[in-house]
């Protein structure tokens, strides 16, 4: 974890604040367009939030925070207690939501899903790339960043409050792509739901806050062999990997609980694990926190 001081808190919209941390100690680490942090709150919630600063400032994160009101205390706390001056443990960044690429981007916001796509925008306008936003919201006065993204990037920024102008026709955005284009999309589950519909999946990438809706058999207890340390860890039918595994004394570090952030990232070197999140885990890793395993053992580098 790395230590900051909250340096700035400043409505950026109705019903959202941006924060502004400060490094406490040296600069902070590196991230690229797409990261998020996880930040332990002090009341002893840990929620993620898409890192939307400049990634050449070593010395400041910036993230946005959107209240919910269906809140589970993040953004209640976030909007009504934290204040200024207050220390505030951030993790490393990770990066599930990558830019990677291409001659032609087209960037799709839903309201507080542009916080990872205005970095990612500054970079591909950087890089010379062909760059366009669609920026989809309620109203206007609820949309985080979208007067200053229209003054900085003019035409390449297309608002849409929904209220007034209605919705944007991804089909025909779908058709008017260059051959090498891709498209990034972060935003709330039926515009994601509706991008996949519209766009083919080969250049379709998009990043969850919510996880989709799968079905899977009833789950089987089995065994999590930890091969460094070799102890045999049991997980009961019902409880998660993560929970086993925490129980049993592995500080493995969680954040969503859902497997839409990638905070609690395991090695696995033996088994079968079935994969349950919505991320994509990398050969030989798992998100223990929802995954689970096919074999009646999982052997992992704990
Ligand atoms: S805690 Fe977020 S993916 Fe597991």
């Amino acid at each position: 974890m790395q230590r900051t001081i909250l340096d700035h808190v400043e409505p950026v919209a109705e019903g959202t604040v941006s924060l502004v941390l400060r490094a406490a100690e040296g600069p902070l680490a590196a991230w690229e367009p797409g990261a998020h942090v996880d930040l332990a709150l002090p009341n002893w919630l840990t929620r993620q939030y898409s890192l939307c600063g400049d990634p050449a400032d070593r010395e400041r994160y910036r993230v946005a925070v959107r209240y919910d009101p269906l809140s589970r205390g993040g953004s209640e706390y976030v909007h009504l207690f934290l204040r200024t001056g207050r220390t505030l443990e951030v993790s490393l960044p990770r990066n599930n939501f990558p830019l990677l690429p291409a001659p032609e981007y087209l960037f799709l916001a839903g309201g507080i899903g542009i916080t990872p796509l205005v970095p990612m925008l500054a970079e591909a306008v950087e890089a010379g790339a062909s760059a366009r936003l669609v920026y989809v919201g309620r109203s206007a006065a609820t949309m985080p960043f979208a007067a200053d993204l229209q003054a900085t990037y003019g035409d390449r920024v297309r608002v849409y409050a929904t209220d007034d102008d209605g919705r944007p026709d991804f089909a025909a955005l779908a058709a008017g792509l260059g051959p090498r284009a891709l498209v990034y999309c972060c935003g709330p589950t039926s515009m994601l739901d509706a991008a996949e519909a519209a766009f083919p999946s080969s250049r379709l990438h998009i990043e969850r806050f919510r996880p989709v809706a799968k079905e899977f058999g009833p789950d089987e207890p089995f065994d999590v062999r930890c091969v460094r340390s070799g102890r045999t860890v049991p997980v009961a039918a019902g409880e998660s990997v993560l929970d086993a595994l925490t129980h049993a004394g592995y500080p493995i570090p969680s954040g969503c609980r859902e497997g839409v952030c990638g905070s609690c990232e395991i090695a696995v070197v033996g088994g079968e694990p079935e994969h349950r999140d919505d991320i994509g885990a990398p050969p030989g890793r798992m998100y223990c926190c929802v995954s689970r395993a096919s074999s009646s053992t999982l052997d992992v580098d704990l």
